[in-house]
């Protein structure tokens, strides 16, 4: 058995699968070569650079598992690989609280203009009087998808004393009561919400969830954090929300379209707070996830039970 691993993960991941296959490590691939040279393994393991298309499923002569080091899985064609009896396995748990946190970081980031005040000041600017900023206590943040990030996100404003309300119609108000959370369509969190945070995934329905009518239903002056995933946000429409002032500000980790072009909009505008999608970026999840999407890849090449994406 051949194991194709086409993104970087942790070390330890690739150890696991040495012991029991043959194992290449190629980064960076171009489609085109990805194509071709598919036919040989049977399992491939992606973070969220390598796009897993039709293409490349129907070219994957051999494959029986596709492993993604990570919780989405909007990088690989699912409904193709199922049609092709290809398995497609994703490592959900590893990473929640590197995303959880990350997104705590950009949300206290974004109420107090760290980001800016550090590089006004390294660049010899005293901007005291400029950087004024807003308090959590007391804000009601709108979180919207309460899965493993969200519920983390709940758990932690709270503790900051926020008011936290939350929209994800998967979960029952009593599993939300039980955690402290007023659940709410998503029409009702626009007016109440000083923040807004998303941890849903990208589908046809969550595309652009947040554009410019939405935007306008918002309480004045919210401000928006992401760390899901990019198309969740019509960009455009975001940064016209913040030229027009009905957002204060973002804190973006995530882009429809990554690495990110530097003419996007929102690079421009100094009340948007950016990170290069390094909500999972921590030691202790990429060990994680590496290691529990190694194990579910030799689970399911070994013909035993796992849990699918
Ligand atoms: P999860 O599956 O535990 O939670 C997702 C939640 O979204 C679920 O409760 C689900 O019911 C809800 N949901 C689904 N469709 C919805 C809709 N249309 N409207 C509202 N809610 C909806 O996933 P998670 O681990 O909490 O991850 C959340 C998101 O964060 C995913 O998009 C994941 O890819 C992303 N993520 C990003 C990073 C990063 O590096 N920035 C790291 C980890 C995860
Ligand atoms: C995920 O969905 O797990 C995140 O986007 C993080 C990653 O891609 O590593």
């Amino acid at each position: 058995m051949r194991v194709l691993v086409s993104d970087p993960v942790s070390a330890q991941g690739v150890e696991i699968l040495q012991k029991e296959y043959e194992v290449d490590v190629k980064i960076k691939l171009p489609i085109e070569e990805l194509i071709k040279i598919i036919p040989q393994y049977d399992a491939l393991v992606v973070r969220s650079e390598t796009k897993v298309t039709k293409a490349v499923i129907e070219a994957a002569a051999n494959l029986k598992v596709i492993g993604r080091a990570g919780v989405g899985v909007d990088n690989i064609d699912v409904e193709a690989a199922t049609q092709k009896g290809i398995v497609v396995l994703n490592a959900p748990e590893g990473n929640t609280i590197a995303a959880t946190e990350h997104t705590m970081a950009m949300m206290l980031a974004l109420a107090r203009n760290v980001p800016q005040a550090h590089a006004s000041l390294k660049n010899g600017q005293w901007l005291r009087s400029k950087l004024m900023g807003v308090e959590m206590r007391g804000k009601t943040l709108g979180i919207l998808g309460l899965g493993r990030i969200g519920s983390g996100v709940a758990k932690r404003a709270l503790a900051m004393e926020m008011n936290v309300v939350a929209y994800d119609p998967f979960i029952n108000a009593e599993q939300a009561a039980a955690m402290g959370i007023q659940l709410l369509e998503l029409d009702e969190i626009f007016p109440l919400a000083d923040f807004i945070t998303l941890h849903l995934p990208f589908t046809s329905e969550t595309k652009y969830l947040l554009n410019k009518e939405r935007f306008a239903k918002m309480k004045p002056n919210v401000r928006i954090i992401n760390c899901a995933r990019g198309g969740v946000i019509h960009e455009g429409d975001l940064a016209e929300a913040v030229e027009q002032g009905i957002v204060a500000g973002a804190a973006i980790d995530v882009f429809e379209k990554e690495p990110v072009n530097p003419e996007n909009p929102l690079l421009k505008l100094d009340q948007v707070i950016v990170t290069p999608h390094l909500g999972a970026s921590t030691a202790e999840a990429q060990v994680g996830v590496a290691v529990d999407v190694a194990k579910g890849i030799i689970a399911a090449l070994k013909g035993e039970p796992i849990a699918t994406a």
